[in-house]
């Protein structure tokens, strides 16, 4: 039986970092609010004209499949999770697939907010599993910093969330031990309205 495994992963994160103090400067909050709760003590914020989704996708990716030891030649699919886009169309998928000169093969672009890297994990699972492919690359990219809502307001979303990217190589294996175990996609439409609202 062939199995998925992931062999190599990768990172981009813009150089822009946003403490927890810096946000007090837009919002009611504290440094000690946030780590208690959150555990987090700093984001990061993309750079106009130098960062963008896709860039920030392509650069992930490139360091996940030197680490997986492939050639970027070898990659068969993408799948490329994002809320924000660069453009409505094309995808980020798109424009990142010519950045790495990978034109031709398939590009699925997803939108499933936070569960997004999940639900793309398990679609390249879905296709190795099924003998179709057998090196594909998972992409997750955000630009968050542009729309939430840094005043008081927004602040128990908006301290959670900063920009950058995330990248796996999934491959066939028929190693038992070492594989995706199993994926389950779930979703409850019920509290799309409070989402919205906040
Ligand atoms: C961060 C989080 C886990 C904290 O949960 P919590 O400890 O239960 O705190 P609450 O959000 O219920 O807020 C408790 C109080 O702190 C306040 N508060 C919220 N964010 C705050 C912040 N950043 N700084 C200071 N106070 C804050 C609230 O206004 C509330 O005050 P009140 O009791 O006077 O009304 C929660 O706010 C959260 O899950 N936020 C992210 C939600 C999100 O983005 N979901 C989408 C991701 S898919």
């Amino acid at each position: 039986m062939t199995y998925s495994t992931i062999t190599g992963l990768g990172f981009y994160v813009p150089e822009n970092v946003v403490t927890n103090q810096d946000l007090t400067q837009y919002m009611d909050t504290t440094d000690e609010w946030i780590r208690e709760r959150t555990g987090i003590e700093q984001r990061r914020y993309f750079t106009y004209g130098k960062d963008t989704n896709a860039s920030m996708a392509t650069a992930a990716s490139r360091m996940a499949i030197d680490r997986a030891g492939l050639q970027t030649s070898d990659i068969e699919l993408i799948v490329f999770a994002t809320i924000t886009p660069d453009y409505f169309f094309p995808g980020s998928g798109f424009l990142m697939q010519r950045e790495l000169g990978l034109e031709g093969i398939g590009v699925i672009d997803i939108r499933n907010q936070c569960s997004g890297f999940v639900y793309a994990l398990s679609i390249a699972d879905q296709f190795i599993k099924t003998g179709m492919y057998r090196n594909i690359l998972v992409v997750g990219s955000e630009i968050q910093s542009t729309w939430i809502n840094k005043s008081t307001a927004g602040r128990g979303v908006a301290v959670i969330f900063g920009d950058g990217a995330g990248a796996a190589v999934l491959q066939a294996t028929e190693d038992p031990e070492h594989r995706v175990l199993s994926t389950h996609l779930h979703a409850d439409g019920r509290y799309a309205e409070d989402l919205y609202r906040s």
